[in-house]
């Protein structure tokens, strides 16, 4: 079975978000299903800069205003396929941004040109090399799904939603440029209110549609959580499935990470908390120390932890977090770590750092508004830093609140709260206090989360047979 990951990310070469996280650990849990996933990906400076050997698979002498080639190479263990187009990828700033912020105007040429390219391997093959599977995530391969249907491809599709709120919406008048066939121009293909949507196009032409938790799944159906595109959702409902992420446990391994130096949990936690109260200056006290690492950006539901942030500190309770992202919410949280005591802000993006969090951490905290799956409760569970989690996505499908019934039962893992006000929120911190002045619980519901399995094990293979069911016959 070949597969080939049509991706604008993909860890360790190129992350903004989980979707790297995801798009990096498939290809190998996917190997031990007997799956070979190869991965597509936009040939930006950064990873252009660290190629070493590497082979011309396919051209085009003219793509969105310049020539293309796909260059297979590996690359971090990864076997790849790099676009390399200078007009759509040679660019300073982020990956989808303008070096003084704001969208590139031409985003959906530069990932139209991924999804081409990616139909074209589905139709021709690349030097020899033909997937059965197109798997796409998100907006940005979107349109691979259409481009291989009108090209004939054969191959199957899978559309993962990793994020709804990303359409990746283009004026209507760009469809030609963007080689969209006239057929797919109306309210069953990829118009969406009179744009075009390449998230849309994705899920009217796969074959089958997933997203990364099956709470997500059913949410995406209806109006609050499907921004526009419930309909389709509900019209598709029969090819929707619900797969959660795991998390790759070599990197997050408590027993060998490099960025901490000993912990033998639950009660070895003590030293990599230490080390967290001296890096962060925070006041010593019994109380917990709960982490946040995250975009900050209003799906996270940070503003409501500011909001709850005085009376969980004025409890003992101690707050570190580690994010970047809206101006607004930054200065709220530096305002914040300046004027509370307990509470620490690192405004930036650190790898490092958020190991030394989640090791050290007795909680971690994940007060989204929606979360397609997320990935640091994960995290949390394997390093016995106790997930305080809004009841929503697939948060709601890897936490198992400390309720009396779960406590009596032996299974909790964690805190869920609902709604999503600072209130609710508020009342979960309470809780998150209550049981951790009760040792003997408490360690408890530590060991029962470092027992969760966080793998990739049923997922990949989950995917794996959705795979079996769409693949061409190539
Ligand atoms: P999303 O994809 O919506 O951002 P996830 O929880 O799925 O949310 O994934 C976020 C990933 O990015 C995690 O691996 C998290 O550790 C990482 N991350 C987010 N912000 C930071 C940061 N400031 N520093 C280091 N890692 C971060
Ligand atoms: C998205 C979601 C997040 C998910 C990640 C990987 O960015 O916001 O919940 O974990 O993709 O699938």
């Amino acid at each position: 079975m070949r597969v080939l990951s049509v991706t604008s990310e993909c860890a360790p070469l190129v992350k903004t978000g989980g979707l790297a996280d995801v798009a990096g650990a498939l290809p190998a849990a996917l190997a031990r299903e007997g799956v070979e996933m190869r991965t597509i990906l936009p040939g930006y400076p950064a990873i252009m800069a660290r190629l070493g050997e590497t082979k011309v698979v396919l051209e085009d002498a003219g793509l969105f205003g310049g020539p293309v080639r796909a260059l297979s190479t590996q690359l971090a263990g990864l076997d790849l396929y790099v676009v390399d187009a200078p007009h759509l990828y040679d660019r300073p700033g982020g990956i989808y941004l303008r070096p003084e912020g704001g969208d590139w105007w031409d985003n959906p040429e530069r990932f139209a040109a991924l999804s081409w390219v990616a139909a074209r391997m589905a139709a021709e093959g690349a030097d020899g090399w033909r997937p059965h599977v197109l798997h796409c995530h998100d907006w940005q391969g979107g349109f691979a799904p259409l481009y291989a249907r009108a090209m004939g491809a054969g191959a199957g599709s899978v559309m993962t939603i990793h994020n709804m709120a990303f359409h990746g919406p283009a004026p209507a008048d760009r469809r030609g440029t963007l080689r969209l066939p006239g057929w797919s121009w109306h309210p069953d293909g990829v118009e969406f209110y009179g744009h075009i949507s390449a998230l849309k196009a994705g899920l009217m032409y796969a074959d089958r549609i997933t997203t990364v938790s099956p709470s997500y799944a059913r949410e995406l159906m209806t109006r609050d959580f499907g921004m526009g595109l419930d309909g389709v959702m509900r019209a598709r409902r029969d090819a929707v499935s619900g797969i959660l992420n795991g998390i790759d446990t070599d990197v997050w391994n408590p027993a060998t990470d490099p960025a901490i130096e000993t912990f033998e949990a639950p009660t070895g936690k003590a030293a990599a908390r230490a080390a967290l109260v001296e890096e962060f200056g925070l006041p010593q006290g019994d109380g917990p120390i709960a982490v946040v690492i995250s975009r900050l950006t209003a799906q996270k539901g940070l503003d409501l932890l500011l909001q709850a942030l005085p009376r969980f500190a004025g409890q003992g309770g101690r707050v570190v977090l580690l994010g970047s992202g809206d101006r607004g919410l930054e200065d709220g949280w530096r305002a914040a770590a300046h004027h509370l005591p307990g509470v620490a802000a690192h405004i930036g993006y650190d790898e490092a750092m958020s190991h030394r969090l989640i090791a050290g951490g007795d909680a971690v905290l994940v007060p989204s508004r929606f979360e397609p799956c997320g990935l640091t409760q994960l995290y949390g569970l394997r390093y016995g830093a106790v997930p305080v989690v809004a009841r929503t996505g697939g948060l709601a499908d890897t936490v198992i609140d400390a309720n009396d019934a779960a406590l009596k039962a032996g299974v909790a893992t964690g805190l869920q709260f609902a709604p999503v006000t600072a209130e609710a929120l508020s009342a979960a911190l309470d809780r998150l206090l209550e049981l951790h002045r009760d040792s003997e619980i408490w360690a408890q519901i530590c060991r029962n989360a470092m027992a969760h399995p966080v793998d990739w094990g049923t997922s990949a293979a989950a995917y794996a047979a959705l795979y079996k069911g769409i693949a061409s016959d190539t």
